[in-house]
């Protein structure tokens, strides 16, 4: 069947998230499908960031960390983000970034398995969350080492002599997600600690924490939650771990009682000793802001819009841009898929910078692909036939091969 614009209007008029799109600011004359990065701004950030620096910096000063629940945020926000990712109450806090949050669990989890040295990833893992474990086994200096397997290879590879399995759920390039139940179930029967990125997951589809058994997860708010440049990353912690995760990095934030300013160290209670120092409060106050328009999101309509969008996407693409040598990456069934799209793509580089010349934002994942997130609450079916449409005009006109189209910038 040919997919025309007037089916993807009629799929769009259907949707029963429709509605969330004006709650987003969505710049003119723009096709975003870049949220899997930086998702768009809430209209209602604005206001709540500028009551936070007007009222509670300018005339609170101080008192807002009592007054202005500053100092509590990380714990009510991370209860908030709870609900997107199946984690119960009092088991998620924001802090820091993913890769700090990382060295932390990485360290909780090794001590809990101290007799064995193998921290088990995959090779479509994000670089930093490997470079984090490098960094910590080459302090360590003590046999530790960094296994990469191919991402179908890793439930296979589990074995008992692994300590922790670190995983992204769903690949930053491919989209491929893993089977996080099965997973850990492999994991569990040997012994071994996971934890998981939900960095392309969180606000992309479903996540059950809970349900799933997961030990410990960190994650990213710019993304699909619409945090904001540079917000908190989140992390999940069981709560049967509660009592015995002990990370390597910690500070007052995470002392039983910060303002005793005890000389000594003590653990505060559970997923509390996670926190480190101050957070950035202005961020927090973005975040907060973008999770409340999460309050009433139908996880299983999002899913189901996820899936719809991406099929679209890629049937009009395969479709229209038979003749180039596009290869769709990841595996085709939906239901092993996060929310966005990459095609291996020749000169994929200056084939973006031109599609975003014309409005059309997604980025490039070096070495060859080209990547359209999809942000269940605000893209729509006529923007990915727009988006679609244009890649097409572009590789068959050859417009991207314009010399500033074709030189790198720092960030791609
Ligand atoms: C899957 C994944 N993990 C980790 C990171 C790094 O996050 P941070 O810069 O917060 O450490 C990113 C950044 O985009 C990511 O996509």
């Amino acid at each position: 069947m040919t997919i025309t614009r007037d089916h993807c209007t009629t799929l769009d008029a259907n949707d029963p998230l429709r509605h969330f799109r004006e709650r987003y600011h969505l710049p003119k004359g723009k096709i975003y499908l870049d949220g899997n990065s930086l998702g768009l701004m809430a209209e209602s950030v604005p206001a709540r960031v500028t009551d936070a620096v007007t009222r509670q910096w300018a005339e609170d000063l101080i008192t807002s960390w009592n007054r202005n629940n500053w100092f509590t945020m990380p714990r009510s926000i991370g209860n908030k983000i709870a609900r997107l990712v199946g984690g119960g109450t009092d088991n998620v806090i924001v802090a820091d970034t993913i890769s700090i949050n990382l060295f932390k669990l990485l360290t909780s989890a090794l001590a809990m398995r101290r007799d064995r040295k193998i921290i088990l990833s995959d090779t479509g893992n994000f670089p930093s969350d490997l470079y984090v474990a490098q960094g910590l086994n080459n302090f360590l200096a003590d046999g530790h080492e960094l296994k990469t397997v191919a991402p179908e290879d890793v439930i296979a590879s589990i074995t008992s002599d692994v300590a922790v399995v670190m995983v992204t759920e769903v690949d930053y390039r491919t989209a491929r997600r893993h089977n996080m139940k099965a997973l850990i179930a492999k994991a569990h029967t040997v012994g071994a600690l996971v934890i998981w990125d939900l960095s392309h997951s969180a606000g992309a589809i479903p996540v059950d924490l809970l349900g799933d058994n997961a030990d410990f997860a960190v994650g990213c708010t710019y993304k699909y939650i619409n945090g904001g440049p540079g917000s908190q990353a989140f992390v999940f912690v069981h709560p049967r771990h509660h009592a015995t995760a002990m990370p390597a990095l910690v500070g007052w934030w995470g002392h039983e009682n910060p303002f005793a300013f005890d000389l000594e160290w003590k653990a505060a209670d559970g997923l509390v000793r996670q926190q480190c120092g101050t957070q950035a409060i202005l961020s927090l106050v973005a975040l907060d802001a973008a999770l409340d328009e999460w309050a009433d999101v139908d996880m299983l309509a999002m899913q189901k819009k996820s899936h719809s969008l991406c099929q679209t996407f890629i049937d009009l693409v395969e479709a229209s841009c038979a003749k180039h040598r596009l290869k769709l990456a990841g595996p085709r069934n939906m239901a092993e898929r996060g929310s966005h799209v990459s095609f291996q793509c020749d000169e994929g580089y200056a084939v973006m910078q031109a599609l975003i010349s014309k409005g059309v934002v997604g980025d490039f994942r070096a070495p060859d692909m080209i990547r359209f997130g999809f942000a269940p609450l605000y893209n729509t079916h006529v923007e990915v036939f727009e988006a679609a449409a244009m890649l097409a005009e572009i590789l068959d006109k050859r417009l991207w091969d314009k010399p500033e189209f074709l030189t790198r910038k720092k960030v791609t």
